[in-house]
């Protein structure tokens, strides 16, 4: 074989990494090559010794260390250079010699030249999509090694970190389209409605599901949903008695449904009525239509006042619980019929759902509800998921982790998502965590993480930050972070195999409304209505 040579290796502090010397940079993320002979220790014999490796880092320094004086007079010419040598860092990925890829064991002795990666090499090392995996794109700047990654590793659940625009949610995308098309259930907690008109590359617009998230007063376990609504925590008494009203009210409602067999909202509605006739609920202004929702909430204000008066509480208690009541019916998206989230599992599906137009309290609410509702609805299917068996695993993939799972707070769904983390994978729920901001990620849901899509990151931190939780990601691979452009990442872990591989993440097709608005295109086409009328009164002026 006889290839281009970018440099020779200079030193090797280590056989995980070289300094190679070259008359020109190359750039960062090239994929190289290199043979070399060790000595065998047990026979004295040489053997040859092939790897792979990564250039992450590149740079030149001049050959004397100030250029004479008279270099820096203004009348030098344009092409002029000052003598340099160009430094290389690689990163040696693996040791292909036996067709079997192996960590390397020996440093590249110096003097060593390297060469840029042919094909054949890299497909010792990487494996394409087969049965079993889902292809997620391409071995960078090869756009004929097709990279995926083994489904049946997904237990181990991932994380997706990258700055803002890195390539975050194009690659959730890709993930969720294309598990779902094998026929799991995928859910994505769609924090800032960015996936809302997802559009599935079969064009089979059914395979999407969106949802505002909603609330059902009804459906939420009443310790909860007290809990949310009656937020300080000094405020015991307040969740108690407002506990203790939803039990009964709830109780109430789910005697008219069982027994009467009526449905949620006809239950509700009866027992408004049969209770109005009663004068067990205040008279409402006669005009007024109400709907299910008041009808629950106006329930709800008798029952705290009943429980009220039995147990003695204080009038001030009381007041402060019904106003909060009051405003939280009033603010949030309530919905009896509300679906729990596990009424949405469908195989095959990717369900959205979005709660952008929720406050970051609730979306923690409602994120705790989930993986609290997704992991009893789990651990009902056993592990082993017989066939037939009503139950499925899941992928519930959380977009902005860092608002829920913050390294030193508490937050209403960090408990929940820690022990989704830990519980879920035996039972067949995959988490993925998008984040930006890896640094303030939350250590023990981190360590639940084990595999990885790094995309581009610049702070300091966060590269210090994924080199903890991922522990293979070694410094010398880490420094290409910053410089890796949009859609490319380092992937890692048992879904790619054992070595890190460099990737191009495809480009999901469908349409996402995306997180930022195409503000130019918006005003530029003049689609606002008052563009288009100040259009045609200077029409008509002229
Ligand atoms: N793999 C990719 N190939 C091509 N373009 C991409 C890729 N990933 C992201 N992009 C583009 O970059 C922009 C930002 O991507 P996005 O996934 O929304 O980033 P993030 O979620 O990290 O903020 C999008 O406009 C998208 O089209
Ligand atoms: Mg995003």
């Amino acid at each position: 074989m006889s290839l281009p040579i970018l440099g020779r290796v200079l030193r090797s502090d280590s056989p995980s990494f070289c300094w190679v010397y070259s008359d020109s940079p190359a750039p960062l993320g090239t994929y190289v090559y290199t043979e070399f002979s060790v000595i065998d220790r047990a026979t004295g014999s040489r053997i040859a010794r092939r790897v792979i490796g990564i250039v992450s880092n590149s740079s030149y320094s001049p050959l004397m260390e100030r250029p004479a004086l008279t270099d820096l007079r203004e009348d030098i010419p344009h092409d002029y250079r000052v003598p340099s040598i160009s430094t290389i860092l690689v990163y040696v990925v693996a040791d292909i010699t036996d067709k079997r890829p192996e960590t390397p064991r020996y440093p590249i002795p110096p003097g060593t030249p390297i060469h840029p990666a042919p094909p054949e090499a890299l497909r010792i090392l990487y494996t394409p999509p087969r049965e079993g995996y889902i292809k997620i794109g391409f071995l960078s700047e090869y756009r004929g090694i097709e990279i995926g990654v083994s489904v049946n590793e997904l237990s181990r659940h991932f994380l997706i970190a990258g700055a803002t625009g890195s390539g975050k949610s194009n690659t959730v995308a890709i993930l969720a389209d294309r598990l779902s098309q094998i026929g799991a259930p995928v859910i994505i907690f769609d924090v800032h409605g960015e996936y809302v008109g997802l559009e599935p590359e079969d064009k089979n617009p059914s395979r999407v599901v969106e949802r505002e998230a909603t609330i059902s007063p009804y459906k939420i376990p009443p310790k909860i949903l007290a809990s949310m609504i009656v937020r300080e925590a000094a405020a015991t008494k307040q969740r108690r008695l407002l506990r203790r009203a939803l039990r009964r009210l709830n109780k109430a409602i789910e005697e008219k449904t069982s027994k009467e067999g009526l449905g949620l909202s006809i239950a509700v509605e009866r027992l408004y009525e049969e209770r109005k006739i009663h004068g067990l609920v205040d008279a409402e202004d006669e005009e007024a239509v109400l709907e299910v929702k008041d009808k629950y909430l106006a329930l709800l204000l008798k029952e705290i006042e009943i429980v009220a008066r039995e147990r003695n509480y204080e009038k001030r208690i009381v007041e402060s619980t019904v106003d909060k009541v009051e405003e939280f019916f009033e603010t949030s998206p309530i919905d009896l019929e509300a679906p729990r989230i596990t009424d949405l599992i469908e195989p095959g599906k990717v369900i959205v759902i979005n709660v952008s137009e929720l406050s970051d309290e609730e979306k923690s609410w409602i994120l705790r509800l989930y993986a609290d509702n997704l992991l009893a609805y789990l651990k009902e299917g056993g592990a082993s998921f017989r066939l037939g068996s009503s139950k499925m695993p899941v992928v519930f993939i959380v977009e902005e982790a860092p608002l829920f799972l913050p390294a030193n707070a508490s937050t209403p769904a960090k408990d929940s998502l820690q022990r989704f983390a830990r519980e879920g994978r035996k039972f067949g729920g995959v988490l993925g965590i998008v984040s930006q901001r890896p640094r303030s990620l939350d250590p023990n849901v981190a360590s639940q993480l084990q595999n990885f899509v790094f995309l581009k990151l610049v702070q300091e931190e966060d590269v210090r930050a994924v080199m903890n939780i991922a522990d293979s990601l070694e410094e010398s691979l880490a420094g290409i972070l910053p410089s890796l452009p949009k859609g490319r990442a380092i992937v890692m872990g048992e879904w790619v195999g054992r070595f890190p591989v460099l990737v191009d993440i495809d480009e999901h097709r469908g349409k996402r409304r995306g997180a930022t608005p195409d503000l130019y295109g918006i005003w530029s086409s003049g689609s606002g209505s008052r563009g288009r009328v100040i259009e045609e009164k200077f029409k008509i002026d002229v």
